[in-house]
């Protein structure tokens, strides 16, 4: 057996950083035209063997941990930002469990405790915030601007804390907490990924950063110990009373280093999809239009005033729901998922193959990746691939229903077109919340975030854009490139 095809590179240690780094996926439907759907590439001396398509996506993300393993791949950018002894600083199997906790805090009691909430604060934010100066004047015929990524970012750690994260978080917000996540969040880039430890400032930060973010949440975590108080929602509530199968509580430290995990694994995901979504919104008047017709259709009592969004009525609007999963088809915010192989491991023949009866073998000590965000946009797959169209999954019929549907649910079923319903397939066409043993468990909680975002938007104001941004892909998490500038104006609401 041999190894899949290396692509061709001209400097040996350096090979396809620049190609990877600036767009990684023309990078890859460029590779896949001249190799197929499996190939290696050369990444600073690490060797990575991409799987694309369904297929490929299914290899890799419903493989073994033992064999394609995520904590040897991340630990070393992870594990300076959210501390010891959680995620990948721990076996996958204490992890596993970790994640069980987690999914307590995020039951459907919380999360429809949530909905209110969130609504809340983004309705807030708009009031009197300085970025909606023109929405405060209270000019209805006026436009002003905002920049979306910033306005996203902003909300999303608002709406995050005062939810999951607990009135402690949130009420530190305005004070050091934002500094501090400023410099945690900076060691969260591509070059600590490729380089986990360099003499530079920004690491330095990092771990004062970590340190004090840790004793911060762990002081919360005491003082709920020593006092009775009633925080029965969020998630240091859940977590403290979790207890391993081994009988032993988590401990403070445990608990702070899962709530910083949540803390970024939510953030730039959150404020990235929202953005993207707010910015098509803002690019399709007649969506934007009919999006308002939804929510006045489904909101507006014989009162005539709309009432508060509900974690039930969001799940029933299947405009909004499509807008968000139609964003997250082609900006999925995470283009690269990787695992580093622990041991040989071979290609099935139907995945690629050499010649009619060879098979590859990717050897032990390279890395694989999966990235859905291809077969995702892979025009062989969806009608229009690289046309923004919500509309395309309300034909049951179409090929989008059928990605979904093979997006299956935790036990292997099919699920319906339920609002963010929590599914695993590994060899769905469309993964935007990864697959396998390492999917995502906030699947819901995003949809809820984003879904009363977008509905609290749509309510409050009229947005336009010109054209919708490239991606950015220099950042962890793929970003609209500047400017990302929407005009607004105010609704009589
Ligand atoms: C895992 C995407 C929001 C917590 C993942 C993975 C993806 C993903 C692709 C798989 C990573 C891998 O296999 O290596 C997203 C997107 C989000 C989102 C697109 C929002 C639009 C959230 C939120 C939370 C969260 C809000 C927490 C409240 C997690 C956790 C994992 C995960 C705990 C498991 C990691 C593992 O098992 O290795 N997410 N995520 N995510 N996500 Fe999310």
């Amino acid at each position: 057996a041999s190894e899949p095809p290396t692509v061709f590179h001209w400097i040996p240690f350096f090979g396809s950083a620049a190609s990877y780094g600036n767009d990684p996926l023309n990078f890859f439907f460029e590779c896949q035209k001249k190799y197929g759907d499996v190939f290696t590439f050369i990444l600073l001396g690490r060797r990575v063997t991409v799987a694309l398509g369904p297929k490929g996506n299914n290899f890799i993300l419903g493989g073994k941990s033992t064999v394609f393993n995520a904590e040897d791949a991340y630990t070393h950018l992870t594990t300076p930002i959210f501390g010891k002894d959680v995620v990948y600083d721990v076996p996958n199997e204490v992890f596993m469990e970790q994640k069980k906790f987690v999914k307590v805090g995020l039951s459907t009691d919380n999360l429809r405790a949530y909905a209110g909430m969130i609504e809340e604060e983004i309705e807030e934010f708009v009031r009197h915030d300085q970025n909606f100066k023109v929405y405060q004047a209270n000019d209805i015929n006026e436009w002003g601007t905002f920049d979306v990524v910033k306005v996203m970012q902003e909300i999303t750690i608002l709406t995050a804390s005062r939810t999951l994260q607990g009135k402690e978080v949130r009420d530190a917000l305005n004070k050091s907490f934002a500094e501090l996540y400023n410099d945690l969040d900076n060691g969260f880039t591509p070059l600590n990924f490729m380089f986990p430890n360099l003499p530079l400032p920004s690491y330095r930060r990092r771990d004062k950063a970590h340190l004090k973010m840790s004793e911060f949440y762990v002081n919360i975590i005491k003082k709920r110990r020593a006092g009775h108080q009633d925080h029965e929602h969020d998630m240091i509530a859940a977590l403290m009373q979790q207890k391993y199968r081994n009988g032993r509580l988590l401990n403070d430290k445990e608990i702070a280093h899962i709530m910083i995990a949540l803390l970024m694994a939510g953030q730039h995901t959150g404020s990235a999809t929202g953005s993207w979504a707010l910015l098509h919104i803002a690019a399709n008047p007649s969506v934007s239009e009919a999006l308002y017709k939804e929510q006045v259709e489904h909101f507006v009592g014989p009162d005539g005033k709309m009432r508060p969004v509900t974690f039930e009525e969001l799940r029933g609007l299947p405009l909004l729901d499509s807008v968000i999963r139609e964003t997250l088809r082609m900006h999925p915010p995470i283009h690269s998922i990787m695992r580093y192989v622990r041991d040989d491991v071979p290609v099935p023949a139907t995945l690629s193959a050499p010649s009619k009866d060879g098979i590859y073998i990717v050897p032990k000590g390279n890395y694989v990746l999966a990235s859905p965000a291809i077969s995702q946009a892979d025009p062989t797959v969806w009608k229009n691939a690289e046309t923004w169209d919500p509309y395309r999954w309300n034909d049951t019929q179409g090929v989008a229903a059928q990605a979904f549907a093979m997006y299956a649910d935790e036990n292997g079923e099919k699920i319906d077109y339920g609002f963010g319903a929590v599914s695993k397939g590994t060899d769905s066409p469309y993964q935007p919340f990864g697959a396998g043993k390492h999917r995502c468990i906030g699947e819901q909680f995003a949809y809820l975030q984003l879904g009363t975002l977008i509905a609290t938007v749509i309510r409050m104001m009229e947005i336009r854009i010109d054209k919708v941004p490239e991606h950015n892909y220099h950042t962890m998490i793929t970003m609209p490139k500047t400017p990302r500038t929407i005009s607004y104006r105010r609704r009589n609401f």
